[in-house]
C-alpha cells in the first residue's frame, strides 16, 4: 500500500533582536533541539533572527550556531532601526530567501513559550491565515511577576487600542490581544500582498504590532487566536520604551481616522451638516421672498420649509454622490432614478419614520419635544440614511 507523504511546507520563525546575547543561543538550541523534532515531517522549520548589530555581540552568538544548523540564519540590519522594522525585513527575507509559506513573530527572550509553535502551525493547517497568540483568553496570561501599573497598561491599552480600531464590528470581538508579539501569517495572499517598506509604518516600534494586525485583517484573513501563557523575560531588559503606550494609541487612532470607512462616514455627516443648514438658511430666505407674496403666515413657513428641506435634498444628493461616495459616483442615465429614489428615502428616513417614533414617545412619555427630535435624528435619520446610502443608493459595484 502506498502511504500519502504529505508536500511539505516552509515556516519561518523570525526572531528580531537587540541585546539578547543571554538568551539567543539558548532560544536556538531549544527550537533545535526540542520543537522542531518534535513536529510533523512535513514542516520545513527555518529561524532567521534580525539583529540590528547589537553591540553585546548578538550577531557573533547567532552566525556561530548558523554554521552548526542549516536552518539557522542571521541578518543584520547596520544599526538599530525598531522592531517593526526589523519585521518587515524579515518577512521579505523569509519569502524572497527561504521560501516561506508562514512567517511566525516570536521574541528572542522565552517571553513566548516554543510549545505555542505546533499549536500555531496546527491552526494554519487547520485553514487559518493569521494566528496570534491571546494572553486574555482562557489559557492566556500575563506573567505573575508583572507590578500593578504594567499589567494595569497592559489591560487598558490593550482595550483602548482595540476599541479605537475595531468598534463597534466584528473584530473588536474577535480580537482580545491587539499588541501581542506572537502571531503567524500565510505568506500567500497575506505578507506577499503587504507593503513591506518600513517607511509606510506609523512607527517603526511596538505600535507596528497594530498596523499590521490592522491592514492583515483588513485583507480578509482568517484569524484565530490561540491561548498565550506570557513568561517572565529569561535574561536582559525590555526594549519598551515609556513613549511606548503614547506610540501605540496613536497607531490605533490613526488605522481608525485613515480607514475607508471612516473617512466616508466623515464625508457623510459633512455633508448631513451642510444639509442641515441649507435647511435652515433657505427656509429664512424662503420665507422672506414668500411673505410680501402670500398672506396666509402658516402657508408661508409651510411652503418655505417644503422648499428649503428639497433643496436640502438636492445638496445632500449632490456632495455625496461627488465626494463622499465619489468612488460609487452615478453618472448619466441612472442619475435621475437615483435622486428620485433618494428623494423617496429621504422622505421616509427623515420625516415618516422619526415623526411617527416622536408621536409615539410623546404618547408613551410626555412632551419632551427636543429630547425626542435629537433622539429621532441621531439613532433614526442619521444611521437609516447611512444605511439606506450604502447598500442602496451608492451600492459598491
Ligand atoms: N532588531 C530589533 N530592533 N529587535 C528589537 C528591537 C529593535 O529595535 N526592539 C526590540 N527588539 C526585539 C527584542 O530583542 C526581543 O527579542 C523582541 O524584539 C521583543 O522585545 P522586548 O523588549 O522583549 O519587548 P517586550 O517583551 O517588553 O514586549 C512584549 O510585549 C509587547 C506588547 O504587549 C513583546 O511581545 C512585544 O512584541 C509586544 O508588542
Ligand atoms: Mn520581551
Amino acid at each position: 500500500m502506498k502511504t500519502q507523504t504529505k508536500a511539505k511546507e516552509t515556516a519561518v520563525i523570525i526572531i528580531p533582536t537587540y541585546n539578547e546575547a543571554d538568551n539567543i543561543g539558548k532560544m536556538i538550541e531549544y527550537l533545535c533541539t526540542k520543537t522542531f523534532p518534535s513536529l510533523d515531517k512535513k514542516w520545513n522549520m527555518h529561524i532567521l533572527v534580525v539583529d540590528d548589530s547589537s553591540p553585546d555581540g548578538t550577531g557573533k552568538v547567532v552566525e556561530k550556531l548558523s554554521r552548526k544548523y542549516k536552518n539557522v540564519h542571521l541578518y543584520t540590519n547596520p544599526t538599530k532601526n525598531g522592531i517593526g522594522a526589523a519585521y518587515l525585513v524579515g518577512f521579505k527575507h523569509a519569502m524572497d530567501h527561504l521560501k516561506a509559506d508562514y512567517v511566525f513573530e516570536f521574541d528572542g527572550d522565552f517571553q513566548h513559550p516554543p510549545e505555542t509553535i505546533p499549536v500555531m502551525l496546527k491552526a494554519m493547517d487547520d485553514g487559518y491565515d493569521y494566528v496570534i497568540g491571546s494572553r486574555k483568553i482562557k489559557g492566556g496570561s500575563n506573567p505573575k511577576g508583572w507590578g500593578f501599573k504594567r499589567v494595569f497598561f497592559s489591560e487598558v491599552g490593550g482595550f483602548v487600542a482595540r476599541f479605537l480600531m475595531f468598534f463597534p464590528f466584528k473584530n473588536f470581538f474577535q480580537v482580545t490581544d491587539p499588541t501581542t508579539g506572537l502571531k503567524v501569517t500565510r505568506v500567500k495572499g497575506f505578507i506577499d500582498k503587504m507593503n513591506l517598506d518600513a517607511s509606510h509604518l506609523y512607527t517603526k516600534s511596538f505600535g507596528y504590532k497594530l498596523q499590521l494586525l490592522y491592514e492583515t485583517l483588513k485583507m480578509g484573513a482568517k484569524f484565530k487566536e490561540i491561548p498565550l501563557e506570557f513568561h517572565v523575560r529569561n535574561a536582559g531588559e525590555s526594549k519598551i520604551e515609556s513613549k511606548t503606550a503614547k506610540d501605540i494609541f496613536m497607531v490605533a487612532l490613526k488605522m481608525r481616522w485613515y480607514d475607508e470607512l471612516t473617512q466616508k462616514f466623515l464625508k457623510f455627516a459633512v455633508v448631513g451638516g451642510i444639509g442641515f443648514i441649507v435647511n435652515v438658511v433657505g427656509g429664512r430666505l424662503f420665507k422672506n421672498f414668500l411673505t410680501p407674496r402670500i398672506a396666509s403666515t402658516s402657508t408661508v413657513n409651510g411652503l418655505a420649509n417644503a422648499l428649503a428641506a428639497e433643496l436640502s435634498i438636492i445638496s445632500n444628493f449632490t456632495w455625496n454622490n461627488l465626494w463622499t461616495f465619489s468612488k460609487e459616483k452615478i453618472t448619466g442615465s441612472s442619475l435621475l432614478g437615483k435622486f428620485l429614489t433618494f428623494n423617496a428615502s429621504s422622505l421616509v428616513t427623515g420625516i415618516l419614520i422619526p415623526s411617527t417614533v416622536i408621536a409615539l414617545l410623546t404618547n408613551l412619555f410626555g412632551d419632551y419635544f427636543l429630547l425626542y427630535q435629537i433622539i429621532a435624528i441621531f439613532l433614526l435619520t442619521i444611521p437609516l440614511n447611512w444605511f439606506v446610502y450604502n447598500k442602496i443608493i451608492w451600492r459598491k459595484k
